[in-house]
């Protein structure tokens, strides 16, 4: 049966300019390329999700500018259910300036525009989709009250949510129990935990405040451990060859987003997210260097 996703969240138009390194305070240095492309944080995941076969809705706000407009034909064309976006009259779309150096690291500055403006009434008007789903994943790039609000909605109906606390922010612990799984990288969990410094298993841990809920560290090179009462697993991730490493985080929640909503076990479930997100790394640029299901398949049936 295929797969019903529901994503709450951003869409970013992504300036990106690749990089020998990145320029140090009040210093110039040469790009090397600069690329203009669909991003965002939601966005990538529903792209992720869309490409390994899910039915995927999209709740989220970009402007009545150029930019939205590109966004809502890159979604079509991905097959990206946009019934529920809205094109909000009064702010910008989202934008990302994002440097990427040689070695494939990156830094972003975002500016939300339009997602910060997401309201209930636009949540509110997709219950019936959101009713049907399998998961509903949200990210912390719309404002925080949303957050909250999209991940109550899905829990009254008791469907599974996942919680990409990405990027690193404080939530309510009201709003972070409201998450069936939390995935932080190391950075995020040291903020959403209020532990800096601490094991990564001894934060994880704080953030559990029912039986259900599993805390997933993505790890980057090494994997990603999910924590739970009573047990815990690093699963490692393939070896690749990496150009770009942005978007790492947005493939690996679609990719567990999908196989979680297959019913794939937690372990199988993070292998999956694992390759995906490890195909994401080794193209340049964010939804564009999602992978296709038939890639992921691959390269899991080429580890066994
Ligand atoms: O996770 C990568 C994304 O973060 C980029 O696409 C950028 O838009 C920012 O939201």
């Amino acid at each position: 049966m295929t797969a019903k996703i529901v994503i709450v969240g951003s869409f970013n138009t992504d300036l990106t300019t690749y990089m020998e390194r990145m320029p140090r305070p009040g210093e110039t240095v040469s790009g090397r390329k600069f690329v203009t492309g669909p991003g965002g944080k939601g966005s990538n995941q529903a792209v992720a999700a869309a490409r390994l076969g899910a039915d995927v809705t999209f709740i989220g706000r970009v402007g009545q500018d150029a930019f939205g407009d590109q966004a809502v034909r890159f979604w079509q064309q991905e097959g990206v259910n946009t019934d529920y976006v809205v094109r909000d009259p009064d702010h910008a779309t989202g934008v990302a300036p994002i440097f990427v150096d040689d070695s494939g690291e990156n830094s972003i500055v975002v500016v939300l525009g339009a997602n910060l403006n997401l309201k209930p009434s636009d949540v509110d008007s997709a219950a019936a989709v959101i009713a049907r789903a399998d998961v509903l994943l949200t990210q912390l790039e719309v404002n925080y009250d949303m957050v909250g609000y999209a991940l109550k909605a899905a829990k009254q109906q008791g469907i599974r949510t996942i919680l990409n606390p990405a990027p690193a922010g404080h939530l309510p612990a009201e709003v972070v129990a409201l998450a069936d799984y939390i995935t932080p990288n190391e950075t995020e969990l040291e903020v959403l935990s209020g532990r800096p410094g601490a094991a990564v298993a001894e934060a994880a841990r704080s953030l559990l405040t029912t039986e259900q809920q599993t805390v997933v560290v993505t790890m980057g090179a090494q994997g990603a451990s999910y924590i739970r009462r009573g047990s815990s697993a690093l699963i490692p991730t393939y070896k690749v060859n990496v150009v770009d490493t942005t978007g790492a985080g947005d493939a690996f929640n679609g990719g567990l987003a999908v196989a979680l909503a297959e019913g794939k076990d937690l372990p199988d479930a993070i292998a999956f997210a694992n390759a995906t997100a490890a195909l994401c790394v080794t193209r340049p640029g964010t939804a564009p260097s999602m992978p296709t299901r038939v890639e992921v398949d691959e390269l899991l049936a080429a580890q066994r």
